[in-house]
């Protein structure tokens, strides 16, 4: 069992994996008898899935980039307050589908160069980083096909096709070494269970 609690994130392009490598993880620690909160963003607390439709439904040009980063951060502070530092103080382990990398990545590059703007909020309003980050590396064309399989109201960002998939991938290998010490990639480009258990040691060894 752990004692203090362990904050782990899975992030990577759209369709890499995550959320699938994050149930399975969910339910194998569980399995072994840790207390586990698998949760996701934008979104994780009541709150902060009211603001996921608000940015993930609805017409591409409903927001501006400025205040898209408003209303993720304000979403991630909610999640933060309400369900991750809680569960963390009780000594869970949290899993969560995407966290702050993924503005970085995509509201900090996708229209124009706003890393700047979600690194001052992200200090001002949210502090936190995981203490373990599984970045799901893969083929940008795999992925877009793996996710276009899925259909759904939540579309906003689903049509950015695979010039941004490819500028994402790189962003992310790059984030992967700014922040080395708690970044782990994983290739993604083989079968779920061959990733899981890339991810399963991983995790083991940070639960240590
Ligand atoms: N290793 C794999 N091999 C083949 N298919 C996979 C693999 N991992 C996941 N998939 C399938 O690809 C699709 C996308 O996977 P998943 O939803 O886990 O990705 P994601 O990273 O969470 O995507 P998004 O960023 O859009 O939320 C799903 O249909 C899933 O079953
Ligand atoms: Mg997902």
């Amino acid at each position: 069992m752990t004692k203090a609690g362990l904050f782990l994130t899975f992030e990577g392009i759209d369709g890499s994996g995550k959320s699938t490598q994050a149930r399975k993880l969910a339910d194998q620690l569980r399995a072994q008898g840790h207390e586990v909160i698998l949760t996701r963003e934008p979104g994780g607390s009541p709150g902060a899935e009211e603001i996921r439709s608000l940015v993930l439904e609805g017409d591409p040009d409903r927001w501006s980039a400025e205040t898209e980063i408003l209303l993720f951060t304000a979403a991630r502070r909610d999640h933060l307050e309400r369900t991750i530092e809680p569960a963390l103080a009780a000594g869970q382990v949290v899993i969560c589908d995407r966290f702050a990398d993924s503005t970085r990545m995509y509201q900090g590059l996708s229209r124009g160069d706003l890393r700047g703007l979600v690194d001052q909020l992200h200090s001002l309003m949210i502090k936190r980083e995981p203490d373990l980050t599984l970045l799901i590396d893969m083929d940008p064309d795999t992925g877009l096909s793996r996710a276009k399989g899925r259909q759904g109201a939540e579309e906003r960002f689903e049509d950015f096709g695979p010039d941004l998939q490819k500028k994402m991938r790189a962003g992310f290998l790059a984030l992967a070494h700014e922040f080395s010490d708690r970044f782990r990639i994983v290739d993604g480009n083989r079968d779920m269970d061959s990733v899981a258990q890339d991810v399963t040691e991983i995790v083991q060894a940070a639960l240590r």
